[in-house]
Order: structure tokens, then sequence, then C-alpha cells
């Protein structure tokens, strides 16, 4: 079962608690949040304190994309404030193996994400350290942004190396037409920003629901 990870960094940022509440009631399977430092990544969102204000109003799973460097000092803030799961960077610093070790002894599950320059290579060796691996099909920092083909056979590769039980994340324009490819190389979760919240609010969600759907049909498509 394919799921649908909507990313809060396309919602209302003066309305997260009921952003949440919004898109979870139409359908998200886990709630996305892009935490971004303006140094690894050439944007700003916010940090642990909104990660915690917000967790009372996530059901599902808090799913933590770190986009900052460092990371190791900001793992215990993070899990403090209620993240299910913490990814980190393989770009993000020379010790990707300690990171991934220390976010576990935090008590989170653990990811890795990997730039679209970045070989699948880079993350096989720590690939027993973490419960996902973020593939990300567009240059981290900002969402609209279009989905980049050449990353597709990352998702097989990895897939095959990490067998059945890795969860393998796509993150950056996935929607009803990009999702096909990602679930037929081996994606199981799918991050969507823009193609989730287009058209909705909190006072008008059920384009959320709407736009969730069309994901989960094309998906379908490929079932059939
Ligand atoms: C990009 C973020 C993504 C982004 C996805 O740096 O990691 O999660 O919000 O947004 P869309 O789905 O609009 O590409
Ligand atoms: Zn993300």
């Amino acid at each position: 079962m394919v799921k649908i990870a909507p990313s809060i960094l396309a919602s209302d940022f003066a309305n997260f608690g009921a952003e949440i509440e919004a898109v979870e009631a139409q359908g998200a399977d886990w709630i996305h949040v892009d935490v971004m430092d303006g140094h690894f990544v050439p944007n700003i969102t916010f940090g642990p304190e909104t990660c915690a204000a917000i967790r009372p109003h996530v059901k599902t799973l808090m799913d933590v994309h770190l986009m900052i460097a460092p990371v190791d000092p900001y793992i215990e803030a993070f899990a403090k404030a209620g993240a299910d799961i913490i990814t980190a960077h393989v770009e993000a610093g020379p010790h990707i193996h300690r990171t991934l070790q220390a976010i576990r002894a935090a008590g989170c599950r653990a990811g890795v994400a990997l730039n679209p320059g970045t070989p699948a290579e880079a993350v096989r060796p720590v690939l027993d350290l973490v419960d996902l691996v973020c593939v990300m099909t567009v240059n981290p920092g900002f969402g609209g942004q279009s989905f980049i083909e050449s990353c597709l056979p990352k998702i097989s590769q990895l897939r095959e190396w990490g067998g059945p039980g890795l969860h393998i994340e796509i993150d950056g324009g996935v929607g009803p037409k990009t999702a096909k490819p990602c679930v037929d190389a081996g994606a199981d979760v799918l991050v969507a920003g823009s193609a989730v919240f287009k058209g909705g609010s909190v006072s008008n969600p059920s384009p959320y629901g709407e736009n969730i759907r069309a994901i989960r049909t094309a998906i379908d498509t490929l079932a059939a």
C-alpha cells in the first residue's frame, strides 16, 4: 500500500495545525515536514519548536525531513519535538553513519536523503542503519519544482539493495503524472506538496482529497 505524505511546505504557514487536520481528514497517510536552514539549502522554514507545536495536530505520522547542516546538534531537539521519522541528507556532512546512529539512539526511525546529483551508491553502506531512503527528485529548497526523471533508476537500485522492508520515499515534483513511474520502480511513500494542497484551503478542504485520490488513481492504473 503506497503512502501519500503531503508536505506542509505547500500549506498555509499561519495555520499549520488546521491544515494538518484537514489534509489528514482528506486521506493523507503521513505528514511530511520540511526543515530548511538557509545554509544547506537556499531557503529557511522552521525548526524544532514549530515541530513541537504542530505535533498534537498530527494523528498519523510526523515525517521530518532535515535540510540542514550540521545535523547532529539538533537531533535531540527534533526527537523531543515528537518526530516519528528523522531524515538527514547524506550530503550534509562527513559523518552520516554517526548521524543515523544518533537518530535511532534518540528513539526515532532513521531516514537518509539523497539529492538528484548524488548516486544511489552513496547511501548503500548505511542501508542497514535506516528505515527509509528519501530519493529527492528536485533539488531541495523549494516546493513546486519539476520532477527530475533521471532520478528514477536510483529507485529500483535501492529497492534491490534494501529489500521489501525499506521505505523508499520520493520527494519533489510528485503528482498524478509522475507517481506512476516512481511506484513502478519500487517507491512506497510519495511526498507531494503543491500537488496535494493546490486549489484547497482549511475552509475548502475537499480539493485536498480530490488531489490525493488523483494520485492514488494514477497508481492504481499501474496495477490494473
Ligand atoms: C523540497 C522539499 C519537498 C517539497 C515538495 O525541498 O523537500 O518536500 O515540499 O514539494 P512539491 O511536491 O511541490 O515538489
Ligand atoms: Zn521534503
